[in-house]
């Protein structure tokens, strides 16, 4: 007897040819906004008790909607003020000597404040909150409310916050950022460095991250049509039951619509509940990353019919797998990973990428033949798995703790649900390098609950282990379903394999060469290695080693090597003055080492022909220098200002040196074929001096939504326009027109000059003294007292005695006594033609009502907190009256007489400038929202200036909060 069921879809079928299901997003609730534009930040804990947790939405400071947050900074998000401080050698080294974190206690918490409006069209929706990742513990209130309590630097979090927002009116999202503890053990950032997002539902809707589609082919081989399983988790936050229809629609890359299917399903009130679809594609354009093929999975929900939400997801169709013979199996084909393990960091940026960097970066390490990434060691921003679904890389996407405690498999399970749907996520890592449980029992017992998530939650990948072990089959290795190996090159493998034959494998971090951009000789006191393939760490190898091992063993899968790009912290081999690492094939900016041209030799199918090191020594003519070819021909001759040195052949994996006697002029060498055919050529020059300067954006139009993003390189040459490899140059520059300068980097290891510079306005104090007091009733709510009025006569009132109390003068009010201070300020007309004036109390014990000449400027309600008013409007030249109402609530109070009325100027356009290093250094540019080009000038002491423009393409940008 065929079932309701199928009856049901029936009826929804035939409905579904009447209904086109591709709807405009205007028609349906759900708005996904943008909150990033347009925050306020202030850096320092100078409001220790704003939280309190004795009373709800009574929170005070920065949390309270009263707060005056005039004098904060304007930025918009994201964020990371660690690479705004200057460098320290007392602080950290592993997290790039920058001044935050243990023992820098006045730069390591920061505040976000950021209001926003909801219409009253907006009631009966669901408001959700969420965080893309913030470095570190965060604290958020929402109109005073405490919201959440976060910890952890990579995880999301969400709250919905439709109980507390004001509908009709403001709404303020208070955020305090605690970065004083480390997680990792490289640099990390600090504030809010990923986006941040408002989304508008219905009360019966999809739940966040509540799409989950995959595609199953028969055996797990690409072969006929795969099925298209759709899990809806649909909210139903009624109090009755809803009758819902999820109706899916499948687009192909080419946007045709390829498939329909659909379900109808109760959800009871106040429930949850998951709904399962499925369908079918014909023909499908297969996901790799040479072809990365997206469809768009469309799912429209609707209740007791009528559309209450739609939500498009991207997703790919592709098999994975690991064989424990053939290795990484893509597409049911063996699929060498030639993967890189990478931090989030950039020059110039720190660990807040604009999305346009996360492209940036991807595609630079395309060009190197890179085809997977793993996020060590925390799960990424999701716009670098766009961009990696986009541009074509398989990603290994890791945890950042081994931990099966209910903490710790949330964040997992939110990791898991979050990413799920990436056509790139190719494998899930519990763990990088658990040293102390990795070989225990216990260690095994947490990893196998951690794989057991990814089963439950995504059928699909298989889950692996990054472990610094050899032949290890203890702990975490016995039950991990993919052997991962850290370094360990030799037969350690080889044993391993022939006693695990059913485990498959995967180098999951391998190399790591030592080497700096346009160096040969290593260099302690300056910090820098030499660019030859030559400098490890102990428990490493080169690019060359590891290489030529796991290409002969297809069972291990390829491998990720240490690193991608450079990163700041782990300036490994030296410390000081150096700040950051050197593992990289490409430098913080992206520029490439000489090891870019190694793999792109043997993991692309160009044609490679490159020569090290530059030709630019003098004083060491006639001495022996090495110059290496990196090069797939499979001969190489060498010519020294057109005299052969000898044609030499070239080994599978490898690269050919010369000993040279080193002469200015032209170093060069021709490539050959099987077939004696030249098939490539490549030279390197003597230069000479610097001349002038060279500005080279990588995209020449960019968008007008404030966020794209234009990288320009900065190079150096001489007067026949060849870059100086040696240059040095300090360049500054100018913007000018629709954008503005992000950040500027050189990828010098041991460059201090800073990354950022943040126009700061100049602030005058101007003190006020001589604070009359007198014990008085002070009247409630702030209201006005005769004792207020600027003519009223003080003279017989006592006179606080500053600074007898550590910093905070007198406590001259015992518990519960009220008392009203009073003081004068003199200001001229030119003091008040500044943009900003305002006051600046030193402390208010414990509640405060302040006014300037009789009229009420703002209210303190945190002992603890140094309050700012914005007084401009209040005040007149010549004398000024300051009256402050005070209650101390507890123990002793008063007012601290440190009070100062500040006249805020004009910030000084930035001056931004940096050194080129070996030749070369990098500007970002970013999009403000106007229309029209940008124009970048560079210019140096002694050096023809340059000047590059990009055009701008109207683009409204994602919807965001306005
Ligand atoms: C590895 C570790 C990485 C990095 C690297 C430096 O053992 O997993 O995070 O520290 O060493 O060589």
């Amino acid at each position: 007897m065929r079932s309701a069921k199928f009856f049901r879809r029936l009826l929804v079928a035939a409905w579904l040819t009447l209904f086109n299901l591709h709807l405009p997003a205007a028609d349906v609730p759900r708005e996904h906004l943008s909150l990033d534009a347009n925050w306020k930040f202030h850096l320092g804990d100078d409001w220790p008790n704003a939280l309190r947790l004795d009373k709800a939405g009574s929170s005070g400071g920065p949390a309270s909607e009263k707060f005056n947050d005039n004098s904060w900074r304007s930025l918009d998000l994201p964020h990371d003020w660690a690479i705004e401080l200057p460098f320290d050698r007392n602080a950290d080294e592993s997290h790039g000597f920058k001044p935050v974190g243990p023992g820098f206690t006045k730069n390591s918490i920061g505040w976000y404040r950021r209001t926003f409006e909801l219409a009253p069209v907006d009631s009966g929706k669901r408001i959700w909150l969420t965080f893309d990742g913030v470095f570190r513990d965060t604290t958020v209130w929402v109109n005073g409310w405490l919201v959440t309590r976060h910890e952890g630097g990579y995880y999301p979090f969400r709250e919905d916050i439709t109980d507390i927002v004001h509908l009709g009116g403001k709404n303020l999202v208070t955020v305090k950022v605690d970065a004083s503890k480390f997680e990792g053990w490289f640099y990390e950032g600090a504030g809010i460095y990923r986006h941040v997002w408002l989304d508008k539902t219905a009360p019966v809707a999809i739940a966040p991250d509540g799409i989950f589609v995959f595609s199953k082919f028969k055996n797990n081989t690409p072969k006929g049509k795969p099925e298209i399983h759709v899990e809806a988790l649909l909210l139903n936050t009624l109090t009755n039951t809803a009758e819902t229809t999820v109706k899916c629609e499948i687009f192909s890359p080419e946007g045709k619509s390829v498939a329909r299917f659909s379900e109808m399903e109760k959800i009871k009130g106040a429930a949850r509940r998951d709904v399962k679809l499925e369908g079918k594609v014909s023909s499908p354009e297969l996901w790799s990353p040479e072809s990365p093929n997206l469809y768009k999975l469309a799912t429209t929900v609707e209740a007791d019919g009528k559309i209450v939400d739609r939500q498009e997801t991207e997703f790919g169709i592709r098999t994975f797998a690991f064989d424990p013979t053939n290795g990484f199996l893509l597409n049911g084909k063996h699929y060498e990973l030639k993967g890189t393990c990478n931090h989030q960091d950039m020059a110039g940026v720190g660990a807040a990428l604009p999305d346009a960097l996360q492209s940036f970066r991807i595609a630079k390490l395309k060009e190197f033949g890179d085809n997977a990434l793993r996020t060590s060691h925390n799960p990424p921003t999701p716009e670098l798995l766009d961009a990696c679904d986009r541009l074509g890389m398989i990603v290994m996407d890791e945890s950042r703790l081994l931990g099966s405690d209910k903490e710790n498999l949330q964040k997992w399970d939110d990791q898991i649900r979050r990413d799920r749907n990436h056509a790139s996520v190719g494998i899930w890592s519990v763990a990088n390098e658990e040293f102390s449980v990795q070989a225990s029992p216990q260690g095994g017992n947490v990893a196998r609950t951690m794989q057991n998530y990814v089963k439950a939650l995504d059928p699909t990948r298989p889950v692996t282990y990054a472990a610094p072990q050899g032949d290890t089959f203890d702990g975490i290795n016995g039950v991990i379903e993919v052997r991962g190996w850290n370094y360990h090159v030799g037969r350690d493998m080889d044993d391993y394999h022939a006693e695990h034959p059913a485990q498959p494998e995967v180098g999951t971090e391998q190399g790591s060469t030592v080497s700096t951009r346009g160096i040969y000789e290593n260099d302690k006191a300056r910090g820098y290695v030499s660019a030859y393939d030559v400098n490890f760490p102990s428990w490493a190898h080169t690019a060359e080693t590891w290489w030529s091992y796991f290409a002969d063993r297809p069972w291990l899968s390829g491998g990720f090597v240490w690193t991608g790009f450079d990163y700041r912290g782990e300036p490994t081999p030296y410390s000081w003055p150096c700040i950051n690492s050197h593992f990289g094939i490409l430098d913080t900016c992206g520029f490439p080492k000489d090891n870019f041209y190694y793999y792109q030799s043997w993991w692309t199918t160009n044609i490679v022909l490159h020569l090290l090191p530059h030709w630019n020594w003098p004083g060491r003519e006639g001495q022996e220098i090495r110059v290496d070819a990196l090069s797939n021909c499979k001969e190489v001759e060498l010519f020294l200002n057109g005299e052969s040195l000898g044609r030499q052949t070239m080994k599978r994996n490898s690269k050919l040196s010369w000993p040279v006697k080193y002469a200015p002029g032209v170093l060069s060498a021709k490539g050959f074929d099987a077939a004696g055919n030249v098939i490539a050529e490549a030279k390197v020059e003597t230069t000479g001096e610097p001349a002038s300067i060279q500005l080279a954006p990588d995209r020449s139009t960019i968008k007008t939504d404030g966020e794209d993003v234009s990288v320009f390189t900065v190079s150096v040459a001489d007067a026949q326009g060849r870059i100086v490899p040696v240059a040095g140059n300090k360049i500054s520059f100018a913007i000018e027109g629709a954008g503005k300068i992000l950040g500027v980097g050189n990828g010098d290891p041991s460059c201090h000059e800073p990354d950022t510079f943040i126009a700061q306005p100049p602030i005058k104090a101007i003190p006020v003294e001589t604070w009359h007091w007198h014990l008085a009733s002070v009247p409630a709510r702030g209201r006005s007292a005769p004792e207020y009025a600027p003519d009223f006569d003080d003279s017989g009132w006592d006179v606080i005695k500053p600074q007898t109390d550590g910093a905070t003068g007198d406590q001259v009010l015992s518990e519960g006594q009220t008392a009203i201070f009073r003081a004068h300020v003199n200001l001229t007309d030119d003091d008040l033609s500044n943009p900003g004036v305002q006051i600046r109390f030193g402390g208010i014990d414990d509640h405060g009502w302040i006014f300037v000449n009789n009229q009420r400027v703002g209210e303190s309600t945190d002992w603890s907190s140094q309050p700012v008013f914005d007084i401009k409007k209040n005040l007149h030249a010549g004398d000024n009256v300051i009256a402050v109402g005070v209650l101390n609530e507890s123990g002793s109070g008063g007012l601290n007489p440190n009070v100062n009325v500040e006249l805020v100027g004009k910030p000084a356009a930035s001056l931004w400038s940096r050194s080129v290093f070996n030749g070369l250094a990098q500007v970002l540019v970013q999009s403000t929202k106007e229309a029209g080009e940008i124009k970048l000038t560079a210019s140096a002491d002694g050096l023809t200036s340059a000047t590059a423009t990009v055009t701008t393409q109207p683009d409204a940008g994602r919807p965001a909060v306005p």
